[in-house]
């Protein structure tokens, strides 16, 4: 595991700011969680959010979909926007959308769902134990240690047997990760900011901003493996998006089509969509 840091310009004024996401204020910031876009209707949300937004809800819906049963108790950490979620429920699935706190637009939007404030490094879920749990692009949040207590908190919260997905929402640690994150990321950004003082003559300067956590594959299997959990499923996908966070390279592969293929093959290194799933041993 290593920390994982993202390159950011601010005004020259501003305070640096805060590492690390740690409360719920700070994760509406991150994730643009105050937009009011795309809470009109059901249409408008999922159009907002899962056909026109990120590939990576469809990818995991399909993991969802192969891994839980109709009958099955299940509840997500994190849920955010509840997108996985609400589309599970509208199949019929049995879901509890959890997160430090609820995000008001998206209860109003599915009266249907059923919302807990959830911290899950708290304690085990207190209202039942559950078969599955999800969590789709939580865990970079949490170091080491976290995790470990997180995994122990979720161990307890499962029925013997009981399965749990996740995605680490974001590549594994790598030489081509680290590569990419300190030096493609982080001298692009020093010429951005030579760029925009001299010509544009505006005040910026660069910051480190702490993201979260990369985790080797082996790690992760290594810590649930440590807690009694069986690995069942590793499902590897999405080869651009760690890429594309190159200001060159995301430029050139939204508008060259060539660019975007050499880049999906290439980018077989560095994974962003790493969905697992695993079991809990039956004692
Ligand atoms: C990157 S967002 C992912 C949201 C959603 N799962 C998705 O994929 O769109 C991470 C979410 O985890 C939540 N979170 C952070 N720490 C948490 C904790 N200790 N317990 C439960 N949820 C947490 C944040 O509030 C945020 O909504």
């Amino acid at each position: 595991m290593r920390a994982w840091y993202k390159y950011l310009l601010i005004d020259a004024k501003e305070d640096a700011l805060k590492d690390i996401d740690e409360n719920f204020e700070d994760h509406i910031k991150t994730m643009n969680y105050a937009q009011e876009k795309g809470f009109s209707s059901k249409e408008d949300f999922y159009q907002t959010y899962y056909e026109n937004h990120h590939e990576r809800y469809k990818t995991y819906q399909q993991m969802l979909t192969a891994n839980i049963s109709l009958e099955e108790e299940v509840l997500f950490l994190g849920s955010g926007r509840c997108v996985n979620e609400a589309v599970l429920k509208e199949q019929g699935y049995r879901v509890t959308c959890s997160d430090l706190n609820v995000l008001k637009p998206v209860q109003t939007l599915f009266p249907e769902l059923s919302y807990v404030s959830y911290d899950v490094t708290k304690g085990v879920y207190p209202e039942k134990k559950v078969d599955v749990i999800v969590a789709l692009s939580v865990f970079f949040l949490f170091d080491q240690n976290r995790l470990r207590e997180v995994i122990q908190n979720m161990k307890g919260s499962l029925t013997p047997g009981g399965t749990i997905i996740f995605d680490m929402g974001g590549a594994e640690d790598n030489v081509w990760t680290r590569f990419f994150d300190w030096i493609v990321q982080g001298f692009e950004m020093f010429i951005k900011m030579i760029y925009v003082n001299l010509l544009r003559a505006q005040r910026m300067k660069l910051i480190k901003k702490q993201h979260g956590f990369r985790y080797k594959d082996k790690e992760i299997i290594n810590l649930f493996a440590q807690e009694g959990f069986t690995l069942k499923d590793i499902d590897r996908s999405d080869y651009t998006t760690e890429l594309e966070r190159s200001l060159v390279l995301g430029r050139l592969s939204r508008s060259i089509m060539v660019v975007r293929k050499f880049l999906s093959r290439i980018g077989r290194v560095s994974p962003y969509v790493r969905i697992f799933v695993f079991q809990r041993e039956h004692s």
